[in-house]
């Protein structure tokens, strides 16, 4: 399959490596990240691809108003963002780098897992505050607890090899990986209702879909350890935030690491600034690195399907 690629928009914040290929390979490429929505609909007639990350909202109304445009990609792995059944029926190709920016993902949440046991958050403030208080901020070792991880993916996978490197042992869910695969990262597979009772730490790594919208809510919680800790860099919602304000004000949950909310930014903070909750916006892709590799990714994969090679993505 070709297509012809001539001219190609780039509306959210992508490394400078993404232009470079593109223009290298022939192709126009604009790059404007600060594109009002009522703009970006009367500009993308113009364009016959788009590349976004995150902060571009590629609705149905967008791709409709893109009457030229043959291809969307995300330079990341999500691709929530993009009405991809809307893009189908117009015989857009969708495509996103998933793999790109899962090392930084898994980092992330070993970073918000270590800050998470030692308070880190709250000292680190009360310092900032001139205070000097040692008494307030015991923590607990990571060594000898169960980290379960839920969606045994890329990114799961990942967090398991490291955590195993505290004495972690590690155990998980995935309806399509298998024990025998689980296994083979030193990760006991277990039914969900197996798990809640093990777990000291629970962080989700999973799409966010119906079957797993509030997959961590109020019954969850109550079959838990008391103090169970949360981990979120996946998506907004999988945890139910209602449900974990409600554990974390009644000391059910001992704690949450949160890097993506259900609105993005949260139009109320009051999670965020829960004494126990170690909160980030969205910074799980955040890195040099994976930047580079997702922009690096995105661009080859426009310039192959422009010069009729194989396609891969969403
Ligand atoms: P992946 O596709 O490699 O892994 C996801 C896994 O979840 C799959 O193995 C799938 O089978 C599993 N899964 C699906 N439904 C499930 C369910 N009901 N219960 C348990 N597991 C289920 O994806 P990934 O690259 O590991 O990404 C995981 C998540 O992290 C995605 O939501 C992605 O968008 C998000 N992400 C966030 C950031 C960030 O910046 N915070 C960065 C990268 C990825
Ligand atoms: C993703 O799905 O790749 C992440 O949300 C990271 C990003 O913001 O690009």
């Amino acid at each position: 399959m070709t297509i012809q690629l001539r001219k190609v928009l780039i509306s959210d914040e992508i490394d400078d490596i993404c232009l470079e290929i593109l223009r290298k390979n022939g192709v126009e490429v604009v790059k404007n990240c600060n594109l009002s929505k009522e703009d970006l609909l009367k500009e993308i007639a113009g364009y016959d691809g788009l590349i976004v990350r995150s902060a571009t909202k590629v609705s149905a109304e967008v791709i409709n108003a893109g009457v030229n445009l043959k291809i969307i990609g995300r330079a990341g792995t999500g691709v929530d963002n993009i009405d991809t059944e809307v893009a189908t029926k117009k015989g857009i190709i969708v495509m996103n780098t998933p793999g790109g920016n899962t090392l930084s993902a898994a980092e992330h949440t070993c970073t918000l897992i270590i800050a998470l046991t030692r308070n880190l958050g709250e000292a680190s403030k009360s310092m900032k505050d001139g205070k000097w208080d040692r008494k307030k901020f015991m923590g607990t070792e990571l060594y000898g607890k169960t980290l379960a991880i839920i969606g045994l993916g890329r990114i799961g996978k990942e967090v398991a090899l490291r955590m195993q490197s505290f004495g972690m042992t590690t155990i998980g869910y995935d309806p399509i990986i298998s024990s025998d695969e689980s296994a083979t990262f030193n990760t006991e597979w277990m039914p969900l209702e197996k798990i809640w009772p093990l777990a000291d730490y629970i962080t989700v790594h999973t799409p966010l879909i119906p079957q797993t919208k509030n997959l961590i809510n109020d019954a969850v919680f109550g079959k838990c350890k008391k103090g169970v800790k949360v981990i979120n860099v996946a998506r907004g919602g999988i945890i139910d935030e209602d449900a974990l304000l409600r554990a974390l004000q009644s000391g059910q949950c001992g704690g949450a690491g949160l890097d993506v909310f259900i609105e993005e930014p949260p139009k109320d903070y009051t999670l965020a600034k829960h004494p126990n909750v170690i909160a980030t916006p969205h910074l799980g892709a955040s890195t040099i690195e994976a930047q580079v590799r997702v922009a690096e990714e995105i661009a080859q994969q426009f310039v192959d399907l422009a010069q009729g090679r194989s396609l891969f993505g969403a």
